[in-house]
């Protein structure tokens, strides 16, 4: 029986062989309304919450999770929701993937922190070895740990700095890259992420993205580039960048996919003038495109990689990787941090990465792709709200307009969500606009788990027309 106190003790556990599962009972998947959303206890922890809680940490659902499983989360008052959120792009393997949970439970028997900068420990340097295998290149390649997306990004723009002697950094319109200070000014949305907090660091420069919807009729990859470079070329000069940091798909940007050719021309053209490409694979990272990469769509292979999210199975764990002489001309003792690379955060990766390549879960996240857009986009061709659906993989989002314009209409990417969310349908929105419904499923999702979830979408947004 589930209990609202968040200190409610676990039964002891008799001892388990080393690398047999989790020995809970796994969390039935299905949708089961047990209550209104949100139930009585939630209601209880929002009160709770209310004065704890710093008001500017918001969240999507107002339910209190008790328990998570594959694609369903089990709230307190016994409601189990279909996640199509994933954590945000985390819980890709599923939540609480047995695998997961058995390499955390015996890493923390084991021991829980060393700090890698003091005493290292084979974890660390294991996962280095699958991040060389796994991101794109066969070239020699090298890694640094860290605990966060963001900090990914700013460890990316460190070493590109260092290896070439150069300051300026370009992003693109649309980006998103953290909420640390240097992340913040590489992000473009003011409101939430800037509003009231800069100044913001220095040498950030923004260019246009590809984004096909919104760009001039007709403009292909190569053009939405040139146009991008000329700008960086005229307001900064080549000579003076150090990275450009391009997401392959735009994430909280609003799922954009970008045109064709556009990243192999802005990787090219980085090339061609020594300036370090950056994939911020952080969302898009680990099979959540349909490839283990979504820079490999178009054979793009980046001179540095910053992974997080998935990369954990659900802990927190970010990650650098990159060329080796890039990578390596930082002096000792530039890289690091107390928690980076915490063995228990390695533990989940490389049983989480393990699961990417033994479930294939590029091929399940392209099965969902198959399923999800044809339907998605055929119930965009019955509602005019819906501008867009687009995307890859498990990476989908449908744009949301007033009809017959451009104009983006946020209230209806919440109505949908909302209606969702009554349902025990979780989805999440993104965009610049706010106007996005976004889906980023477990790629361990059932199949009926999924179609029951798309038909309590496909209610959603037939309700728009
Ligand atoms: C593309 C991208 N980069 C960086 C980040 C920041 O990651 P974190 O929240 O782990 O700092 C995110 C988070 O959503 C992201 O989507």
């Amino acid at each position: 029986m589930t209990t609202v106190s968040a200190s409610s003790p676990t039964p002891p556990s008799t001892p388990r062989e080393p690398g047999t599962p989790h020995p809970r009972p796994p969390l039935e998947q299905s949708r089961h309304l047990a209550t209104a959303i949100p139930g009585p206890r939630s209601l209880a922890l929002a009160a709770r919450r209310a004065t704890v809680v710093a008001a500017g940490v918001s969240s999507t659902l107002p339910v209190y999770v008790a328990r998570a499983g594959g694609a369903v989360l089990e709230d307190v008052d016994g409601n189990r929701l279909v996640d199509l959120g994933s954590g945000i792009a985390v819980t890709s393997v599923g939540a609480s993937a047995p695998e997961v949970v058995a390499a955390v439970s015996e890493q923390v028997a084991d021991f829980t922190h060393t700090c890698f900068m003091v005493s290292p420990y084979e974890e660390y340097v294991a996962l280095c070895e699958v991040l060389a295998r796994l991101t794109p290149g066969t070239h020699a390649k090298r890694s640094v740990l860290v605990n966060s997306g963001a900090e990914a990004v700013e460890n990316a723009v460190k070493i590109a700095r260092r290896a070439t002697g150069r300051d300026a950094v370009v992003v693109l319109d649309h980006a998103y890259h953290g909420r640390t200070n240097l992340t913040m000014a590489m992000t473009a949305r003011a409101m939430p992420y800037k509003t009231g907090f800069g100044p913001f660091a220095g040498e950030v420069y923004r260019v246009p993205a590809s984004y096909p919807l919104r760009d001039p009729d007709g403009m292909t990859g190569a053009q939405a580039a040139a146009r991008a470079i000329d700008i960086a070329q005229r307001q900064v000069g080549a000579d003076r960048i150090a990275a450009v940091v391009v997401e392959p798909i735009l994430g909280e940007g609003g799922f954009v996919v970008p045109a064709p050719g556009f990243l192999p021309a802005l990787a090219a053209w980085a090339r061609e003038n020594g300036i370090v490409f950056v994939a911020d694979e952080v969302q898009t990272g680990f099979a959540r495109t349909g490839a283990m990469f979504a820079s490999e769509h178009e054979g793009v292979v980046p001179d540095l990689v910053a992974l997080a999210k998935g990369i954990g199975g659900g802990l927190p764990l970010g990650a650098v990787t990159g060329r080796a002489e890039l990578m390596d001309a930082v002096h000792a003792g530039g890289l690091g941090g107390t928690y980076g690379g915490n063995p228990v955060a390695c533990a989940a990766a490389l049983a989480a990465t393990a699961l990417y390549e033994r479930d294939d879960l590029a091929g399940a996240a392209r099965a969902i792709e198959d399923r999800a857009l044809g339907r998605l986009r055929d119930i965009a061709a019955d509602v005019p709200a819906i501008a867009e659906v687009r995307g890859r993989g498990a990476m989908l989002g449908i744009e949301l307009v007033r009809p017959g314009t451009l104009e983006p209409d946020k209230d209806a990417a919440g109505a949908v969500a909302r209606a969702c969310l009554a349902a025990g349908v979780l989805v999440l929105t993104c965009g610049t606009w706010g106007n996005v419904v976004r889906l980023l499923p477990p790629l361990v999702i059932e199949t009926s788990v999924l179609d029951d979830a798309l038909d309590v979408l496909e209610r959603a947004l037939r309700g728009l027309a």
